[in-house]
């Protein structure tokens, strides 16, 4: 190697974005306040951020520069991820601190907003020797998506090389997506469209295209020859506290199964991509999501169950129902829980029920894949097959990020042969002793860097949204089934497979 040639970063290593202006619109919100922020400040702290990167806040606050700051370093001094990654020394806080701006701009009465936020975008620092990129993250909600794209290209902000990223949910159906695609579409192009889908960014989700693509010994099995079931849980604690605005617009299905539940089922079905390249793999999620089975009408009834937390207590407080938590206005038939049975039509999968689930205020928060493989053909040892076979896959992202393979194993001892269940494990903190990124520095890494492989395509969140619908239209004029919190969610969902004589498996730390 000639002595001037880079040095070959070390395995993992994580890349130095480029000098990036990132222009957060809803930069005061909730998201920007309790994601973006820290999640930047750990890129800051990992050295991840151009010298001379800057991060411009845009919200109707009329703030400055100095009041934001104070905003911001009060926003991370107790963000659960930033207390997670260990402390982070003053000139670090500081060299971030310093990175952020304040552009106050109402939309409906911007002022000379538009001509501040161009102002200062024209000011650019000196150069870190590369090409200065340039981000819009729109953290507002999708009705503005269109005109704020119309609004940049009319201040000639647009142009060139910039980026926009996109926050989920993406309409609220098929159509006001496209209405929103197209809106954007006629701005930036979709090579600079970045939608996101924070779930990607999550390093188990990862994780799991490395265990399906890297490794030779899952595909042989990886059929309904071999695999009973799936089942995708993202299962939380918490209630809908403060967001009650949006969430009752939204609902559990709109939330969290047309995007994060479905992207998590196109990882585990979808056929091997000839390369890990942007197109390649969004290519074959898209044609899974073409494969699901429509759920229509009475179809969608039978194979669903969504539920609505009542009062109760949780963790050994009194909780209010979803009804009574802060700007709620009585009646709503919106649903905090759904669980559903849904079926991948095609050569791979006919047959095996992919289980989908997701709830607030539940027992626990948790989010895994359980992959439940067949019972043997002709159980020989005493008690085999009682309480069906043990042998499932448990990818587990979240608050651990596991991998664990359930095995029977014998019983050590001279006595009669007895099986005992015996997991082979992966803990990918105790194996890999790094830090795992929060799913948001990645995905915020990867905008920078241009590359879009962990975010959704036009086509993907359009068809998502295709096998969606129809679900929720079937739901018109039905009522979500109470559930206490604290627990597993309504009865419809255990009924949901108990039809079939399958359970729920409850997560494998309880
Ligand atoms: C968001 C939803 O996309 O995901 C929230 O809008 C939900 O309602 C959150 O709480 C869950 O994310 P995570 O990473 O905590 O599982």
């Amino acid at each position: 190697m000639p002595a001037s040639a880079p040095a070959t970063p070390p395995p993992g290593a994580a890349r130095t974005a480029a000098p990036t202006d990132l222009v957060v619109f809803g930069g005061t919100g909730d998201l920007a306040m309790r994601k973006l922020l820290p999640a930047l400040l750990l890129c800051e702290k990992d050295g991840r951020l151009a010298p001379s990167t800057r991060i411009v806040a845009v919200s109707r606050d009329g703030i400055g520069d100095a009041d934001y700051r104070g905003k911001a370093e009060a926003a991370v001094a107790d963000n659960p991820s930033v207390l997670r990654a260990g402390a982070v020394p003053e000139p670090v806080l500081r060299r971030f601190l310093d990175r952020l701006h304040h552009v106050p701009l109402d939309l409906d009465e911007p002022g000379d907003g538009w001509e501040r936020l161009e102002s200062l975008l024209g000011q650019a620092p000196a150069q870190d020797g590369a090409e200065r990129g340039r981000v819009y993250y729109l953290a507002v909600p999708p009705m503005l998506f269109g005109r704020i794209c119309a609004d940049l290209q009319a201040h000639g902000l647009a142009e060139g090389a910039s980026r926009v990223v996109l926050e989920k949910p993406l309409g609220r159906d098929l159509r006001s997506a496209r209405e929103i695609n197209d809106a954007v579409g006629a701005v930036f192009s979709e090579r600079r469209t970045f939608r996101i889908d924070h779930y990607l960014g999550k390093e188990t989700v990862q994780n799991l295209l490395a265990l399906r693509f890297a490794n030779m010994f899952l595909e042989p099995v990886w059929n309904s020859r071999w695999i009973d079931n799936v089942q995708i849980t993202a299962a939380e604690t918490v209630g809908v506290g403060t967001r009650h605005g949006y969430y009752d617009r939204a609902g559990a299905m709109r939330d969290m199964v047309q995007n994060h539940l479905l992207q998590l089922l196109c990882l585990i079905a979808m056929e091997p991509p000839a390369s890990f390249d942007r197109e390649a793999v969004r290519d074959e999620k898209v044609k899974v999501l073409q494969s699901l089975a429509p759920l229509t009408g009475q179809d969608a009834l039978r194979d669903t169950a969504r539920g609505q937390y009542a009062p109760g207590t949780a963790g050994g407080r009194p909780v209010p129902g979803y009804t009574g938590e802060p700007g709620a206005d009585g009646a709503s038939s919106t649903e905090t829980f759904v669980a559903l049975e849904a079926s991948v039509a095609n050569w791979r999968w006919a047959g095996v029920p992919f289980y989908l689930r997701t709830g607030k205020r539940m027992a626990r928060r948790y989010s895994e894949i359980v992959v439940q493989f067949r019972d043997v053909p002709h159980p020989i040892f005493p008690g085999q097959g009682a309480g069906g076979t043990p042998n499932r896959l448990v990818i587990r992202l979240q608050p651990e990020e596991t991998i664990r393979l359930h095995m029977l194993a014998k019983e050590p001892g001279a006595g009669e042969l007895r099986l005992r269940p015996a997991p082979l494990e992966l803990s990918l903190s105790d194996r890999f002793a790094v830090r795992s990124p929060d799913a948001y520095e990645r995905l915020l890494m990867d905008v920078m860097a241009g590359d879009p492989t962990l975010f959704m395509r036009r086509d993907e969140v359009e068809t998502a949204w295709r096998w969606v619908d129809p679900i929720i239209d079937a739901w018109q004029g039905t009522d979500p089934e109470p559930y206490a919190p604290g627990g597993t969610g309504p009865q419809g969902a255990h009924d949901l497979l108990a039809r079939t004589g399958r359970t729920w498996h409850e997560g494998d730390m309880t």
